[in-house]
Parts: structure tokens; sequence; C-alpha cells
């Protein structure tokens, strides 16, 4: 039905926007018959201390050869952070370079390129000071607040791998990725705020770095956000604004190569636990930057608004390095979008006038059962484009987005792209392309993005398979942080030669790709990547349990919420009746609120084949109530493990999804 749907291009972007249809076929047909000096032009719109003359080498590998091997600019050498501050301080030094604001409305900060300059050079020398040199990893723990991207840009600068995580992680989530990375460093604050309560971050932090013991990082610094008084450890925790008033104001940059490792972010694959997923500097940061600038319309001095979280990689790209380095200004929003009331978020666009707004479909889907009055009585007319991204956007949602918040006269832009991708990779260019609801259209130049079916034939045409890219872009991480054979493994060895991003997809007849989901162990809640095995790692810590499975089941709100089917010792009928919800709740504690599963279904057995696979495929069925239509059934090891998994499913119904 939406298929029949099309937005074409508004002819007041296509005459202002810097990419039009003329000048997007002109860099698809340079992108692809001539990419080295495509990508070497693209690359002027970075300074750098030496200007690189190799643009990409390497490749995927393919059959019979694992060598992966990407490189972008390698002997081009940069600083980010000159990209994000110094070069804009001659030209519009005393500009708005970010705007914060607290989720208690007085609270604002607009900080000009020279204060972010100024606080960046003070926290870099802090950092040297407390023995974090080129290479060294820091990791932070932060609510969003200004320190925190403070704290990236100051890494950045002197070389440093910034390891951001989520605030909403549970201390062990914080203390596995900071043995990971061995981050010599860790900045947290002592709370950070949420919808009215408070969150004890420092006290969370404690509990990872207790568990981290000897390899816990010798120096903490803490960020007071809301003075609340907190246990200082002599000697490791040391007060933020102290050291980076004390510091001086100037910091030279360091030289860093192109191929310098910039950041690392983790993120949950369909095994193990979450992978350090490594970017570099040059490639990056152009990705960041040209993408920002193309799809967003991005002019100096707009109004950037991403409402990502700065732990997930759309905070890092979208909210700190593409706007700052194209010299806009960011905001930085501490707040959640209905607190203290419905409408908070329209607010925020009126008083800071934002003219790009990039956010989630989880929360549009959720705004848009406010009472219609809330976003009709906002002004909107800042606005510009529009954009959607982390999960499939439904054209009901999509076409609210236009009309209610757009006015119909903002395209809105859905972006496809990952963690791994740095930045997007197929997506509507506003002053280009027509916008189809629910669709994310087009590749960006450059990205040859390819469907394979599962023997891993290239579809041609019309056709639905297996999204892969064929061939690298510069955005694309370079491996994960220490292991270059998972790295190999998870993305190149599916369909050799090719990058597999884990995604399904559809192409319509005009070439439009229609992203379905993931097709591996992978579930998007709410637009954060969930591994099922890292939630079945959670349940197998708790003493009752003894086996799990956990599958995303089709969800209104979240697109897709947890179902776990746990088997516990002693049988599921001798369960204690709060046994449900107590397994849920030691999930939260383990990875993090966001990753408790909303249906927890104590079951005698799961389903296996003879060789002892879960078979996932009849968990959904049972739990999406079509257990009419399981499909064949004939590898299951034990059939008679149906019936009881229905019968449990029934209980379920009866007593409610976690007890
Ligand atoms: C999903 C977030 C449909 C997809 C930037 C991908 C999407 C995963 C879209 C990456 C979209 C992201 N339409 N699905 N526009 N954007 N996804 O690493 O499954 O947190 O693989 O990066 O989100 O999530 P990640």
């Amino acid at each position: 039905m939406s298929e029949e749907l099309i937005f074409h291009v508004k002819p007041h972007i296509a005459a202002s926007a810097s990419v039009n249809a003329k000048s997007l076929a002109l860099m698809n047909n340079h992108a692809s018959l001539d990419p080295d000096p495509f990508w070497l032009e693209q690359a002027r719109r970075l300074d750098w201390m030496r200007f690189p003359t190799i643009a990409g080498s390497g490749g995927f590998g393919g059959p019979g050869d694992e060598t992966v091997e990407i490189s972008w600019f390698a002997d081009g050498t940069l600083n980010a952070s000159v990209n994000c501050l110094d070069r804009h301080l001659a030209s519009r030094g005393d500009e708005t370079a970010l705007i914060w604001q607290g989720e208690i409305e007085a609270q604002t900060a607009r900080l000009s390129f020279h204060d972010l300059h100024d606080k960046v050079c003070r926290l870099a020398n802090v950092l040297k000071a407390h023995g974090v040199g080129r290479g060294d990893r820091v990791a932070t723990y932060l609510p969003m607040v200004v320190e925190s991207v403070v704290a990236m840009l100051a890494c950045a600068r002197i070389g440093a791998v910034h390891v951001v995580m989520f605030a909403g992680f549970s201390p062990s989530g914080v203390a596995s990725r900071i043995r990971d990375s061995a981050a010599r460093l860790l900045i947290t604050a002592d709370e950070g705020r949420r919808g009215g309560k408070r969150i004890p971050l420092k006290t969370m932090a404690d509990a990872a770095l207790d568990e981290l013991g000897d390899a816990a990082p010798p120096h903490v610094l803490v960020v007071s956000v809301t003075g609340a008084a907190v246990p200082m450890k002599q000697g490791r925790d040391h007060d933020f604004a102290t050291l980076v008033e004390a510091a001086a104001p100037d910091c030279a940059p360091e030289e860093m190569g192109a191929e310098d490792p910039l950041l690392i972010l983790y993120t949950s694959g369909s095994t193990g636990a979450p992978k350090g997923v490594l970017h570099t500097t040059g490639g990056y940061l152009l990705w960041a930057s040209l993408t920002h600038e193309m799809v967003f319309d991005h002019r100096p001095g707009d109004v950037f608004w991403c409402t990502a979280d700065l732990g997930w990689v759309t905070g890092h790209s979208y909210v700190v390095y593409g706007p700052l380095a194209n010299g806009g200004t960011t905001l930085v929003f501490e707040g959640t979008p209905s607190f203290p009331s419905p409408g908070r978020w329209w607010q925020v666009i009126d008083k800071h006038a934002v003219n790009g707004f990039y956010t989630a479909p989880t929360a549009i889907r959720a705004l848009m059962r406010d009472d219609p009055a809330v976003v009709d009585a906002a002004r909107l007319d800042s606005l510009r484009v529009l954009g959607s991204v982390g999960e499939p956007i439904n054209a009901e949602a999509w076409l609210w987005f236009y009309e209610k918040v757009g006015h119909a006269r903002c395209p809105v832009i859905d972006s496809w792209w990952q963690t791994e991708t740095g930045g997007m990779m197929i997506v509507p260019v506003p002053g280009a392309v027509a916008q189809k609801p629910g669709s994310a259209t087009l590749p960006l130049p450059g990205v040859r993005a390819v469907l394979v079916d599962e023997k891993g034939q290239v579809l041609d045409g019309a056709a639905e398979g297996h999204l892969c890219i064929d061939g690298s872009w510069p955005g694309q991480a370079r491996t994960l942080w220490g292991d270059h054979g998972r790295f190999v493994q998870t993305y190149f060895t599916t369909y050799p030669g090719l990058y597999f991003s884990g995604d399904g997809a559809r192409r319509d007849a005009d070439g439009y790709f229609w992203i379905t989901g993931r097709v591996d162990d992978v579930i998007n809640v709410s637009g954060h990547r969930i591994g099922s095995a890292e939630v079945e790692s959670a349940f197998a810590t708790h003493a009752a349990v003894s086996e799990s499975a956990v599958i995303g089941v089709p969800d209104d709100l979240k697109g897709q919420s947890l179902a776990a089917f746990v088997v516990v010792r002693g049988g599921a009928a001798a369960a204690p009746q709060d046994l449900r919800g107590e397994l849920a709740a030691h999930v939260g504690r383990q990875l993090g609120r966001y990753a408790a599963p909303d249906l927890v279904v104590l079951v005698s057995d799961l389903p296996k084949t003879r060789s002892g696979k879960v078979m996932r495929r009849i968990l959904r069925k049972i739990a999406t109530g079509e257990h009419e239509q399981l499909g064949d059934v004939s590898t299951l090891a034990d059939p008679s493990v149906i019936d009881s998994l229905l019968e449990s499913m029934a209980g379920v119904r009866n007593a409610g999804p976690t007890g």
C-alpha cells in the first residue's frame, strides 16, 4: 500500500540544497567510475595537516581469502578536534557551537566555538597530566551533558581513543567494556537526571570498578551534574571541574594518521559479548561530515538536533562529529520527550529554532499517542529537514511525522545505517531523491548496496534478500578492538567478498530499498541493538536458570520487544509465583534496564534439533500466537516439547507477561 505513496522533491529544497538531482547524478557517476579521485576530492572538506595522496586501499577478501584490510587516506594526517573546533575559530569563533538544554527548563548553556575549544584543550591537558597519551583508551560513562562532548573531543585532541558507554548500562556492562578496551581513565558523573528521577552513576561506576579489581583504571574524573555528595576514593577519584579550571586553555593537537583509531563503540552482535567496533580518524570524520551536510541540507549556522544519546553511534556521528565538523550548532538535550509534560520536544524545537531534527521511529510512535493538540500547539516553523534512524519506520509514523511535525513542508529522510558503517548509507538526499514512506530509498554515492540470496547470489532488479555492501566506503569500521578474526568472521565470511549487514531488505522496481529488519539473532528494541546471546548469558547467571532462549517479537511501540523462554531448575511447575518478574529484573540489573525482557515464559524444555540447536522460529510463532502455522517441525528432537510450550504460554496469557 505504502509503495503507492511518493513524495517528490520539494522545489524550494531542490533550488537551495547543496546537492540536487543533477549534482547527485554527477557524484554517483564520479564515485563509481573514478573512485579514487572522487574520494580525494571529498577529502577536501576536512582540514588536513598533510593532505592524503591515496584514497581507498585493501579489500574484503573473497572465496578462499579471508584477508580483510580496509584503509582510507592512509598517508594523510589530521586531528578530529581541529576539524570540529579550531578551523571554525577565525570565521565563526563567537558563534554557538553547542546549545545544552537541561531537563530542567531554566538550565541551558550556549557555548561558542571559542568556549568549546577552551574546555576541550583544558581537559586534554588534564588527561595528559594523568598519563593518557596517543592510542590510550579513555572510557566515559556520562549523561547528556556538555562534559560528555568535551571528553570525546579532548581525547581526539591528544590522540586518545574514546570509549563512550551509555549511561543506561549496568555496572557489569561498564566493567566488561572497560576490561575489554583496557581503558586507562574513566570519566563519569555524580548522578544523571532522567524523567525527574536521579540515576546514581557514580555508585554504579564504583560497582563496576570494584568488579574490575586490579584491571580498574587508576584515575576517575567525576563531573558534578546534580551536585549530589558522592564518595570519592582518595588518590583515584578527582573532581572534574577543579582539574579543568586549573589546567591551561591551550593544547597543541596531536598530528594523527588518517588510519589512527578515533573511537571504539561497543555494539551487540548475534553471538557472544558486545564487540568493540573501531573507527579511525580520517574516513570516519569525512563520512560523518559529508553525510550530515548532504542529507540534512546543512548550512553553516544551522541548529541541528539529533535526539540520540551520545552512548550510541548516532550520537557520535550526528550530535558531535558531523554537525561540529560542518560548523553547525549542535543541540544536546538532557531530557526525555514528555517530561515534565507531553510536548517537551516540540517546545525545545521552538525555543532553540531547530532546523534539522533527527530522531527514531520508536519516539515518533510514542509521540503520536499524545493528544493531537500537543503537537499542534507548537510552531515548528524553524524546521527544514526531518530524519529517522534506528529501525524500520512504518508508513503511518512516517506520515504523522511529515504532516504533524514537518507541516508537509519538510522532507522526511529515513536513513539506514549501522554502528559499523560510521554514518548514513541508504537514505534520500532531500534535494534530489523522492521519498516513499517506509523506504530508506537509495544508497549514497560510492555505496554499492546489493541484495543476495541464501546462496550468496547477487540479485538484480526488484528482489528481496540479505543486504550487503560490495566494496568499502570511508566511514566503514576497520576492525573489532583486539579481535580482527571476529571482525572477518562476523561480516565477511557469510558472503565472501561482501560486507554482510545482518539485515534483510527488499528492492522495488524503482531501485528503492525497504529494510525488513535483522536476519540474525540481533533484536532491535526501540532502536537499541540487543544480542539474544547477551540476554541468555545474563539469565544464565541466575541460580534458578538452567537454560534460556531469547527472541524478538513485533511490538507496536518499540518495533520489537524481548521474549524469553527459560528452563528453570526443578521444573517450571515447581517455580515460585514471582520468579518470572524476578528473572526479568535480574537481566535488567545485569545488562541495564533497556535489556529486560517484556515477556518471560518458564518452560520445561526448549525446542531443539537433534544436533541441539534451538529452533527460534518455533518460539517466535508460539510467542506471537501463530502456533497454527509452526511450519516444518520434523527436525525437532522431541516433538512433544511443542505441547508443553503451548501450555506454558497459555499460563502466561492468564498471569501477565512477567508474572
Ligand atoms: C537497524 C544505528 C530500518 C538495522 C544507526 C541496523 C534500520 C541496525 C534503520 C543498526 C532504518 C537502522 N530502517 N532499520 N532506517 N536504521 N536500522 O548499530 O537493523 O545501533 O542493522 O546503528 O538498526 O543499529 P545501530
